[in-house]
């Protein structure tokens, strides 16, 4: 697919239906790998796709131009979601390659670059491509060290690589065209940019002074008229501001830690705090993330086994410790038979991410809970915003 965004810019980027994972985050909805094209008196290609597409890609830049014409690729982060076609399409067009040093650097430890021409720009600088001044900002570590986006300044584009990115395949391009695209791009920021937060509101500044009339991330959708929004959304959720919302994450063998998790959520809920509840088990990392993105509760249940915790829980424990969530008020539940262990696995997680805890004897059971017991959980889950840490 070409999509004309501007004249003689195109969108040449490939459509992947079929990806459902991508290091680690479940993507049901597929994504896209977005190149651009620019013809002027340099054809300019910004970014390219998977390995694997490459040959749908090259067809794609057919349609505009004569691959073997192009003079320069723009590589604005070497991940290979972005870099996986530069060498077939060197090789046919012999570009130059327009990069910062980060990224060369990155590029020689994943190609063999030997006959490669490089441009190295710094932030800040520019080159003219004709009728086009192309500017390069650095915004290292969003994603890698390597990452810098590029403005083209006569055209008012701003082509940002992952940022403002969301993984979703879709025959439509444009921000109005996409179902739910702010939900596809805060569960894609909760999952890839989250633990750099800490740098958006620095890049947030730097855009202030370009006049944008295009965000061409390098996933998903093209921001048109939704620019003002979704920078708004990138600032919100990268301030670690929550809304009065628990996000209970759990797993169970036989049903006890289900049942103390049911009896909290419904406590929650009477008291008005706004409540999701995901199974481990049942539901990708990524999506439960992306819920606890805003909340300003963490509650994590899982049965004792082995004297640890339980393994599908487990495994999320470890994905968002790596992502480091903003401060939370952590709550450890779950049922055990001999021995108890799984709550104080959770705990340490929860001090290491610097949550605020709270403790209560009912959160957790010895083998299956009876009323009384689920009545106490009921009860602190009612109270819960009342408790101070
Ligand atoms: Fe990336
Ligand atoms: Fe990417």
């Amino acid at each position: 697919m070409v999509l004309k965004i501007k004249d003689d810019i195109y969108w040449i980027g490939v459509i992947d239906w079929d990806i459902r994972e991508f290091h680690g985050y479940e993507t049901p909805s597929g994504s896209t790998y977005n190149s651009y094209l620019i013809k002027d008196e340099k054809v300019v290609l910004i970014d390219t796709a998977k390995h694997y597409l490459v040959d749908e890609l090259i067809m794609g830049i057919g349609k505009v131009v004569n691959p073997e014409d192009i003079d320069y690729i723009v590589v604005n982060h070497v991940e290979m979601d972005h870099s996986g076609s530069l060498e077939k399409i060197v090789e046919i067009s012999g570009a130059k390659i327009i990069t910062n040093e980060k990224a060369k650097e990155h590029l020689e430890l994943h190609y063999n670059t030997k006959n490669w021409e490089f441009i190295i720009v710094d932030s800040g600088e520019e080159i003219s491509i004709g009728k086009r001044t192309l500017k390069f900002i650095r915004t290292p570590m969003l994603h890698w060290p390597d990452n810098m986006v590029t403005y083209c300044k006569e055209d008012k584009i701003l082509f940002s690589n992952d940022a403002f990115g969301q993984h979703v395949a879709s025959s439509e391009r444009y921000d109005y065209e996409i179902e739910d695209i702010f939900n596809h791009a805060k569960e894609y920021f909760a999952n890839i940019l989250l633990p750099y937060r800490m740098l958006i509101p620095n890049v947030a500044n730097a855009l202030k002074d370009l006049e944008i009339e295009l965000i061409c991330p390098s996933h998903g959708g093209v921001w048109k008229e939704k620019i003002g929004e979704i920078i708004e959304k990138y600032v919100e959720w990268s301030s670690d501001n929550v809304e009065n919302k628990a996000v209970i994450v759990y797993d169970t063998m036989y049903k006890s830690t289900h049942k103390l998790a049911y009896a909290i959520a419904e406590g929650l809920i009477d008291s008005g705090v706004k409540v999701k509840m995901y199974n481990t088990s049942e539901t990708p990392l990524n999506t439960i993330m992306a819920g606890i993105l805003d909340a300003k509760y963490v509650l994590i249940g899982s049965p004792t086994l082995n004297t640890n915790v339980y393994p599908p829980v487990a495994k999320f424990l470890k994905y968002m410790e790596g992502l480091k969530p903003g401060k939370k008020i952590g709550v450890a539940f779950g049922s055990y038979g001999w021995a108890e262990g799984a709550t104080e696995v959770i705990k340490e997680v929860f001090k290491k991410l610097n949550f605020g805890i709270i403790e209560d004897e009912c959160l957790t059971c010895k083998f299956v809970p009876k009323e009384e017991h689920l009545k106490k959980c009921y009860e602190f889950g009612k109270n819960l915003s009342t408790k101070d840490i």
